[in-house]
């Protein structure tokens, strides 16, 4: 069940309109703060908006698929409908705090795919304009954020062959996104 959810999941870019209720974004915060931490300092805050205007707002503060700009933003009608934003709290000082992150991000958006929501780690963004809108304390950092909404789209993973690992749209719109073959990337017990 666990491997086949994470055999599926693709970033998502395509959203419905129809809001998360609140309880699941809830579960899903409370995946991602239960997710490993470096010597468990816990340094990552997690804040989530669904409020529409503020939604919008941070979404005009986002990027969308750099490699096929302007083809993979969500258009009018397909714009996520909740963001989870990640914020480093640097009053705990932890040097682990982009692996604890990254992990509490791999629980969130598996548990959000278990609820059939798409999800996008979003790394390039504003970060001085969505801490104002969220009114981000000064000892708080934006590490990413991560855009929801019930998916509309369905991409497909496939091997990268000569090394092409630039995702790309087919001719019906399908997002393709090539993967390093398993034989590329797996070494048993060690390089030759
Ligand atoms: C750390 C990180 C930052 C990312 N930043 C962005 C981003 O700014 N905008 C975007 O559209 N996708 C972003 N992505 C999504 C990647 O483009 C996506 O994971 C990659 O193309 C592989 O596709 P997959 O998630 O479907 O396997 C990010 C992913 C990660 C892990």
């Amino acid at each position: 069940m666990m491997y086949d959810l994470i055999l599926k999941r693709r970033t998502i870019r395509k959203f419905l309109q129809e809001k998360i209720p609140k309880d699941i974004l809830k579960k899903l915060v409370n995946a991602a703060r239960l997710a490993p931490s470096a010597a468990n300092l816990q340094p990552v805050e997690f804040i989530a908006v669904d409020q529409t205007d503020m939604v919008k707002k941070i979404f005009g503060f986002t990027e969308w698929a750099g490699y096929i700009e302007p083809e993979g933003r969500p258009k009018k009608g397909e714009e996520p409908v909740s963001f989870i934003i990640f914020a480093a709290n640097k009053n705990i000082a932890s040097r682990h705090y982009k692996v604890d992150s990254g992990l509490a991000a791999g629980n969130l958006i598996l548990a959000a795919l278990e609820e059939g929501i798409g999800s996008c780690i979003i790394e390039s963004c504003d970060r001085a304009q969505i801490a104002k809108i969220i009114n981000l304390p000064r000892d708080r950092e934006i590490e990413f954020v991560i855009a929801l909404g019930f998916s509309a789209e369905q991409p497909v993973f496939e091997e990268a062959r000569r090394g092409s690992i630039k995702y790309y749209k087919d001719d019906r719109g399908i997002l393709h996104v090539p993967k390093r073959p398993l034989e590329e990337v797996l070494r048993f017990n060690g390089y030759p």
